[in-house]
């Protein structure tokens, strides 16, 4: 049996970040971290319970939406011509957060366009986690990897956001966040999947509980590994005296 996820009930819709996303935030930024997200709405909601959040919103309609977040309004501005539009950039250089640890991309909306980040990447900090959400469309992949490219960085891909983490991901993250993945994978339908890919047929069933067996045989594995160890039995045999002592001295403690 699979336990409940532990993530709050994210919502349905798809402008929302799901599941799998905030498994992967959760997976890189410890509870009280800082996120900065670049476009609002009802996900933002699940963010703020863990997390500070300055969250960029270009859309008026949309800026103050969820309670606790720091909104940095920076209207749309199309230059026109051949040139994308994107957030007005001297709003971003005034409002912008100095630190933070991971930036959330995942505005303005798609049809807008998004890859004004790419022309103004001096304005964020490039030390951090960075989460592009909707690589499942081509623009938004386009993006994932350039940044990774001029970063520097592996990225992994998940079916519907790509992760591009200071550092690696090892097994049991990766596992983990595509549990949370599939488990949104599995609840959508053949419409909204043929929209994005060629064949709506997997070819091996897709199984969250697969990635549950997954998560849980790799967290065995590293128990046994540091049971095993040599230096956990080289502090073992240092300590013993001092281990032995505490024993004695609260056992006389409890006659
Ligand atoms: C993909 S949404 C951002 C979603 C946000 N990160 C979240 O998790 O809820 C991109 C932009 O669409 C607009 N937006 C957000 N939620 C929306 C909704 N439910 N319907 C229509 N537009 C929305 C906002 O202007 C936002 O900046």
């Amino acid at each position: 049996m699979e336990p409940p996820s532990t993530l709050p009930n994210m919502s349905e819709s798809h402008w929302a970040i799901d599941g799998g996303v905030l498994a992967a935030i959760e997976r890189l930024v410890p509870e009280g971290g800082t996120v900065l997200e670049l476009g609002s709405g009802d996900g933002t909601a699940a963010l703020v319970e863990r997390y500070t959040v300055y969250s960029v919103e270009d859309d008026e309609a949309w800026v103050g939406h969820c309670e606790g977040a720091t909104y940095i309004h920076a209207p749309f501005n199309d230059p026109g011509g051949k040139r994308p539009g994107w957030y007005d950039v001297d709003a971003l250089r005034q409002g912008l957060p100095e630190t933070y640890d991971l930036l959330l991309i995942d505005g303005p909306a798609g049809h807008k366009g998004r890859d004004g980040i790419l022309h103004h990447l001096d304005l964020f900090r490039t030390d951090v986690h960075i989460l592009v959400d909707d690589t499942v469309r081509t623009h938004e992949a386009d993006i994932a990897r350039e940044l990774a490219m001029r970063l520097n960085r592996p990225m992994h891909v998940f079916w519907n956001f790509s992760l591009i983490p200071t550092e690696p991901l090892n097994a049991e993250d990766v596992a983990r966040i595509q549990w949370e993945a599939v488990r949104v994978l599995e609840k959508k339908d053949e419409s909204f999947i043929k929209r994005y890919f060629r064949n709506p047929s997997p070819t091996r069933k897709i199984d969250r509980l697969e990635w549950y067996d997954k998560v849980r045989q790799l967290r065995d594995q590293d128990k046994a590994e540091i049971s095993q160890s040599y230096s956990l039995r080289i502090g073992q045999v240092i300590t013993f005296p001092i281990r032995l002592l505490l024993s004695f001295t609260k056992k006389r403690r409890s006659l």
